[in-house]
């Protein structure tokens, strides 16, 4: 469903961001004919640029991380020629007029600015905004993370926003909202009569949230040295997917009811225990850069790697351990999130049966999709002999060649932004929340000086990640 003509600024329009993500997702939205022909986007940067240097840019941007649309070159003619460029300087005077100019005069056209910025200039930036009166009824903000350092900074952010803002124009993306199978998982809770009453502690023995990725922080060292894996990915990403797997059945999906459960999550997470946190630091492979290397600093003590164990103190999930773990230069490139079901009360099969446990994984990336393991019976004449089989449901194959592209997640969630849809956006509270549960994990560790432990480039992370569930009688599920 198209949707209505917009205007959309996005600052920060020649930077990594706008060259990987946002202009691609354009594009492969306007490909799918979601883009009306009249609508503007205008990119604002400090460098002096014409439109047709910045058509170029995006030409080669699409080229590049265009994926298949990139071939579709009568649409790019189409689609480069709603582009527009003009410099602004964020903190002065230069620029602000010409891009008004650009804008459209009329109160019912969408107006969004996307701050594809350092989170250092969200604040002068929506200032400027307000100051020349760009904005209007319909006008919105986009802001990426880091949103804020800790409790203290993010909350600095909130009110900042708020003086020229409401919190229902404030658009706080976490990118693992839009990803497909993340969409998915709700649908699946709160679509079927078949898992919901099973989704609790009584039927649940522990769920693991894992996100394993294979790059390292190669050339942003200086970012990531002074956030490391918790401020980096726990934080934001994996909190937002403990939420989603966690929370009540909100009344509607709408914004507020979904984002009202999502909180509730967060506030209810139990502090955690120093012996339940492992943080580790990838060393060198020989041939690719340990992360002192990478981060340029021989002494950090950030982490790349982190598993913990937590729990949510509700009626819901009293007792039923959430093992979280995310990591980079690991052995693959995994996402999966994994209820892992108790074992039967008592075994028909008798002892010799083994042990089997229903789970449901949901893998965000490779192969989005989701597998339920069964209990059947081995096929043959081998007397009662009890295998696990995968129910597998992989979406490129269950939907078709349509759906072997999947929709990125920049494509959805800025559509959303245009349609006024903040569901997968977080909220300033729910953001305040996150960081009030993780400052005092990283204040602990850094009053006691702890280092991480290194662990090899390439592996599943440090053994004691490994110990950390293994003393608990479970098993981390493999991440190849
Ligand atoms: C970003 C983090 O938010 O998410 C990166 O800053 C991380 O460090 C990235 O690599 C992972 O995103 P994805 O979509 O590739 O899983």
């Amino acid at each position: 469903i198209p949707v209505d003509p917009f205007d959309l600024v996005i600052f920060g329009g020649t930077g990594d961001l706008a060259r990987r993500k946002i202009i691609p997702a354009l594009f492969r939205r306007f490909c799918a004919g979601q883009m009306p022909d009249d609508s503007r986007i205008i990119a604002a940067a400090r460098s002096e640029m014409d439109d047709d240097g910045y058509r170029e840019f995006a030409r080669e941007a699409i080229a590049e991380f265009g994926k298949k649309s990139a071939d579709n070159k009568k649409a790019l003619k189409g689609f480069l020629k709603q582009l527009h460029y003009v410099p602004v300087d964020a903190k002065g005077e230069g620029g602000w007029e010409s891009l008004k100019s650009l804008l459209r005069d009329d109160e019912n056209v969408v107006r969004a600015f996307y701050f594809s910025v350092g989170p250092s200039l969200f604040a002068d930036l929506a200032k400027q905004v307000r100051s020349h009166e760009l904005s209007t009824r319909e006008s919105r903000i986009v802001v990426e993370k880091p949103f804020g350092h800790d409790l203290e900074s993010a909350r600095a952010l909130n009110e900042e926003l708020a003086q020229h803002f409401h919190e229902d124009q404030i658009y706080r993306i976490d990118h693992y909202l839009g990803k497909e199978t993340v969409q998915n998982l709700m649908a699946v809770r709160f679509g079927n009569m078949l898992f919901e009453p099973l989704w609790n502690a009584q039927y649940v023995d522990h769920i693991q949230i894992t996100v394993a990725e294979t790059v390292g922080v190669e050339g942003r060292g200086s970012y990531y040295d002074k956030s490391g894996a918790m401020r980096d990915m726990v934080q934001n990403h994996l909190m937002q997917l403990l939420c989603l797997i966690a929370m009540e059945p909100p009344a509607r999906f709408e914004a507020d009811a979904v984002r009202d459960e999502k909180l509730k999550v967060i506030r209810a997470l139990d502090p955690v225990d120093p012996d339940q946190i492992v943080r580790g630091q990838y060393t060198s492979d020989g041939e690719m850069a340990s992360y002192r290397e990478d981060a340029e600093n021989a002494t950090s003590k950030t982490e790349s790697f982190i598993a913990l164990k937590c729990y949510i103190s509700n009626w819901r999930w009293a007792n039923t351990p959430f093992y979280l773990r995310t990591g980079k230069r690991l052995a693959a490139r995994a996402s999966e999130i994994a209820v892992v079901f108790k074992e039967t009360p008592h075994s028909i099969f008798g002892i010799d049966s083994g042990r089997h446990r229903n789970v449901l994984s949901i893998r965000l990336q490779p192969n989005e999709g989701m597998t339920l393991g069964v209990t059947i019976k081995e096929p043959g004449p081998g007397g009662m002999r009890l295998v696990d089989v995968p129910l597998d449901m992989s979406f490129a194959e269950a939907l078709g060649p349509e759906a072997e592209e999947v929709t990125d997640a920049y494509e959805r969630l800025i559509m959303d932004v245009i349609r006024g849809n903040q569901t997968l956006f977080m909220r300033g509270d729910e953001v305040e929340a996150a960081w009030a549960w993780t400052d005092p994990l990283i204040e602990g560790w850094e009053r006691r000086g702890d280092s991480p432990k290194p662990y090899d480039a390439g592996s599943i992370g440090p053994d004691d990640a490994a110990f950390l569930i293994n003393r608990d009688g479970r098993r981390w599920r493999g991440i190849k």
